[in-house]
Formats: C-alpha cells, sequence, structure tokens
C-alpha cells in the first residue's frame, strides 16, 4: 500500500462520489461514461496510460505519482477557458501551504518548482458539455526515477502523508467548486485574481512552440479576459494572443 494514499475523509466533503482504483489506464477515461453526477472523481497512484496536453504522454510510476480527475458541471466558453488556469493556480496555492513555498504556475497549466514541473492539468469536454478536470502531481519520487530531468516531486519539500494529500486535493476541489458555482461576471474576476497571483510567466521572456514546429518568442505581458497569453514578439514588436501553445521560460 501507497503510504501516502488514505480514505480522504477531506475530499470526500467536496465530492458527490470518489472511487479509488488500484490501477487504471487514464482517471480522465474514467469519467468519459455517459451516467455519472457532477462531482465524481477517481483517483489512482497507478496510471498506465495517462494522457498530457497536446498529445502528450503522461507519465507516473506506480505508488510515486497520483492522478485525480473530477467532473464539473459545464459552464460558459468564457469561464471554461479559465477552468485549466484556475485549476493549476489551486494546486500551487495548497502546495505551498505544505511547503512547496516556490511552487509558480507556468501558462496555460503547468505547476512548477524552481521551473521543474511538479504537476500538470488536462481538462477535457463532455459531448453533454460537462468538463472532466485531470490533475497529475508527482507525489514522492525519493526511492524511484522522476518521470524526467526537468521534474520534481512534492516529497522533497515536506513530508507526504495520507492527510497532507487529502488536504492538498480537498483544496483544490473546494476552489475548483467556487470558481464554477460563482455566477459571471464574479466567477471571471476570482479567476483573474487568483491565476494572476501566482503566475510565473507574467513579465518573463518566452519560447512559443507552436503545432506546426514553428518557434518564436516575446515578452508575455498579461492576460485577456479569457485567460489567453498576450504576448509582445521580439522581432517584430507585434501583439499576439496565444490561446493554446507550448510556452516555455527564457532567462529570468
Ligand atoms: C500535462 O502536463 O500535459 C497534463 C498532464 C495531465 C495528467 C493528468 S493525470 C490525471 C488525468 N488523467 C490523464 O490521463 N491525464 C490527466
Amino acid at each position: 500500500m501507497t503510504k501516502w494514499l488514505g480514505d480522504f475523509p477531506f475530499l470526500r466533503k467536496q465530492l458527490v462520489s470518489l472511487e479509488i482504483l488500484p490501477e487504471t489506464a487514464s482517471t480522465n477515461e474514467v469519467l468519459k461514461s455517459e451516467a455519472l453526477a457532477d462531482y465524481t472523481a477517481v483517483l489512482t497512484d497507478h496510471q498506465t496510460a495517462g494522457r498530457g496536453r497536446m498529445g502528450r504522454t503522461w507519465v507516473s510510476a506506480p505508488g510515486h505519482g497520483l492522478a485525480f480527475s473530477v467532473l464539473v458541471p459545464g459552464m460558459s466558453p468564457s469561464q471554461q477557458s479559465w477552468l485549466p488556469l484556475v485549476a493549476g493556480a489551486s494546486v500551487v496555492g495548497a502546495v505551498r501551504v505544505q511547503g512547496a513555498v516556490n511552487a509558480e504556475l507556468k501558462w496555460p497549466n503547468d505547476v512548477l518548482i524552481e521551473e521543474r514541473k511538479l504537476s500538470g492539468i488536462l481538462c477535457e469536454v463532455r459531448p453533454d458539455g460537462r468538463v472532466i478536470v485531470g490533475i497529475g502531481i508527482n507525489v514522492d519520487y525519493s526511492t524511484g526515477c522522476l518521470p524526467s530531468e526537468e521534474s520534481t516531486s512534492l516529497a522533497e519539500f515536506g513530508e507526504v502523508s495520507p492527510q497532507s494529500i487529502d488536504a492538498l486535493l480537498a483544496t483544490v476541489v473546494g476552489s475548483l467548486r467556487e470558481f464554477v458555482e460563482t455566477p459571471a461576471p464574479g466567477a471571471l474576476t476570482l479567476a483573474k485574481r487568483s491565476v494572476e497571483d501566482v503566475l510565473a510567466t507574467l513579465g518573463r521572456e518566452v519560447s512559443i512552440h507552436d503545432l506546426d514546429g514553428t518557434v518564436w518568442s516575446g515578452v508575455a505581458h498579461g492576460l485577456t479576459d479569457d485567460g489567453h497569453l498576450m504576448i509582445r514578439e521580439t522581432v517584430t514588436a507585434g501583439e499576439r494572443i496565444l490561446v493554446a501553445s507550448d510556452v516555455r521560460h527564457l532567462r529570468q
């Protein structure tokens, strides 16, 4: 039994149901079946075919990484475009409280500590309009190989236990619920404030790797009302708005 897995009493209070699976291909896939209530969630410490953004895979070694997905109600397109950012910002807030004080968000939804990746988020919209929020967290790789040289795990920054992981996920789901259940425009104000507070990408020089392989650079200087990233391009000084791209932080 993985030492940081427990019964999740605080998390359960935020949910309609929680299933803890010994192993599954992808927790996001589990929530694609039709008859599920809002705030149904699934978690495992052994995900065998985890998926990441932009067609990537998400690797988490059995017993070392946590895969968690929760189904949230449908919302307006504008609110939905903030959802991954809000999820990422809430992970940042929760892990800072637990000792990872340098945790930050990289647009749109990577949680980094000292530029190394702790957590990634994949939001997927179901045909019925509801959204699956999938969160992968590197919990404890103190006895195993991290997924990559650019990764880190929570155990490097403090003790992990069933209580700390329960508190972390309960905080994250609590923040998601607050955002989803707040009507616009309040939700957008809430999102902007919580995200801008922890978004390390703002003010940074970044390189952008487009899906067609083009690479360009610029300075990220703000977020639009939809949470898209505003970039002043280095070569042309032109303004560009990123909706979904692979952004890498360059020098500070
Ligand atoms: C990324 O960084 O590209 C996003 C990674 C998202 C991984 C999580 S783990 C739980 C959920 N299930 C999946 O298959 N993916 C997400």
